[in-house]
């Protein structure tokens, strides 16, 4: 079976690549030429565990294959749609489907009666917009008849960044959002691999595959928020948010996954749909309390960070030494996307506070970000925490977990760590003769 996947982006080349791993042909497309000559060389501009490894082994294997010309879908049994869809800059939130508009038009003028292809989003995409890719199909294209000619469904990702390849190849579960028998049958073919893993395959309409893309993250959104509200509170009457957690999770009902406190969650998904399935509601004027308290919830979040660092570094702030131990908004990434660092740092500099900076996936585009002017990036984490007021861990990049805390005590001007991550154990820490301050517990 022949594939084509519309979009070298994230999504795009994940998609791609892991279905090639599964013995498929597919090619990727993308309109930026610079990016694919790049692909063809087996350069991947995006840092994702695993995914250079899968690109080369199966390009070699002529499995995979990239091009800038969409005339190359011909012969394609699905397409998949993986562009953008970042939020409009109206700044209601809602989700620009400009580029995924523009790939339908494009589509339309080389699309022929013999492939009867699917076309399937992948991209994320508000509930309702499946209806109008085939209304675009039916002007565009009028000598091709829907539902004979050609298909439409809806097949949302689900993937993490740093463990995207693991997630598609061994989902929880794969949404496909279908209209008929034809789409049911040549989505479920494409996912048999999936079968000896057992990975469940559900088939629902396309409005609700699109509405189960956006109602998983801002669930997951609102889990997050949850236990970042409870440990402001353990923050002021006791308890340990961690023990709260493990207890509450320990209910299979609640599950443990995602209730980790932190200082607000980031990344290129949940802020984004969070935002755009507000917009839904409130242009459907269907009234919704939960999803904005989640979004405002976390914008708070991030400031109330800033609150906690001067906190416990003390006036008079100016040319105090902070050292922020990762900036990403999460783990084994480079993405900076919605970062909480991006709101503390800038806030943080303004004090007059002078910011040392260390993350392992550092490269140069960092220091041309305007959020982080200023900063000192620093190659390790004695170098960055040299002669520094006070640390805060705000990416839990396995390092940190690992690093010689009697040699950074030493290099400290002061042993303050806040931890914004609860990585370390509070006891170990005061033992050592850290000033220690994590979240959700009172010091
Ligand atoms: C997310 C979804 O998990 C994925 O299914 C979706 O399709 C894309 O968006 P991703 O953005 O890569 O994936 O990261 P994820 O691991 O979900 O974390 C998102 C944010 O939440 C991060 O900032 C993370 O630090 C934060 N987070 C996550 C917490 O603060 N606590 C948790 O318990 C989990």
């Amino acid at each position: 079976m022949k594939i084509s996947v519309i979009g070298s982006g994230y999504v795009g080349l994940v998609t791609g690549a892991c279905l090639s791993e599964f013995g498929y042909k597919v090619v990727c497309i993308d309109k930026n030429k610079k990016k694919i000559e790049l692909l063809k060389k087996n350069i991947i501009p995006i840092y994702e565990p695993g995914l250079s490894d899968l690109v080369k082994k199966n390009t070699k294997a002529k499995y995979l294959s990239f091009s800038d010309n969409l005339k190359h879908i011909k012969g394609s049994k699905i397409i998949f749609i993986a562009v953008g869809t970042p939020s409009a800059r109206r700044g209601d939130g809602e989700a620009d489907l400009k580029y995924v508009f523009e790939v339908c038009k494009e589509l339309a003028k080389v699309l022929n009666k013999k492939d009867k292809p699917i076309i399937v989003t992948k991209s994320t995409v508000p509930i309702g917009t499946g209806k109008k890719i085939i209304n675009l199909f039916k002007k565009f294209c009028p000598s091709l008849q829907y539902e004979i000619d050609y298909n439409v469904a809806s097949n949302p990702e689900f993937l993490r960044e740093g463990s995207a390849i693991e997630d598609f190849l061994r989902p929880d579960r794969v949404i496909c959002g279908v209209n008929n028998q034809v789409s049911l049958s040549c989505l479920k073919e494409l996912y048999r691999p999936l079968n000896l893993r057992e990975a469940p395959v559900l088939f629902t309409d396309i409005e609700s595959a699109e509405l189960i893309k956006y109602a998983s993250n801002a669930f997951l959104a609102l889990k997050i928020s949850f236990i970042n509200e409870m440990a402001d509170l353990c923050e002021k009457v006791g308890g340990n948010v961690q023990m709260v957690a493990k207890g509450m999770g320990l209910d299979n009902r609640i599950g443990s996954k995602f209730l980790h406190p932190g200082p607000g969650f980031g990344g290129s998904c949940f802020p984004k749909d969070t935002r755009a399935l507000y917009a839904s509601f409130k242009k459907n004027n269907v009234e919704s309390t939960l999803i904005k308290s989640v979004i405002e919830f976390n914008e708070r979040r991030k400031l109330n960070m800033v609150k906690k660092i001067i906190n416990i570094l003390g006036k008079p702030y100016k040319n105090k030494k902070i050292t922020i131990l990762g900036v990403t908004f999460k783990p084994n990434t480079d993405d900076l996307r919605e970062s909480p660092s991006l709101v503390i740092i800038p806030k943080l500099k303004k004090l007059g506070i002078k910011i040392y900076a260390h993350d392992p996936s550092y490269n140069t585009t960092f220091s041309s970000i305007k959020e982080f002017k200023g900063v000192m990036w620093k190659k390790n984490t004695f170098d960055a925490v040299k002669g520094s007021d006070m640390i805060v861990i705000h990416t839990e990049w396995n390092e940190y977990r690992g690093m010689d805390l009697s040699k950074i005590k030493k290099l400290l001007k002061s042993p303050v760590i806040l931890d914004l991550r609860n990585i370390f154990n509070k006891n170990e820490l005061n033992e050592m003769g850290y000033l220690y301050y994590n979240i959700g517990s009172k010091k």
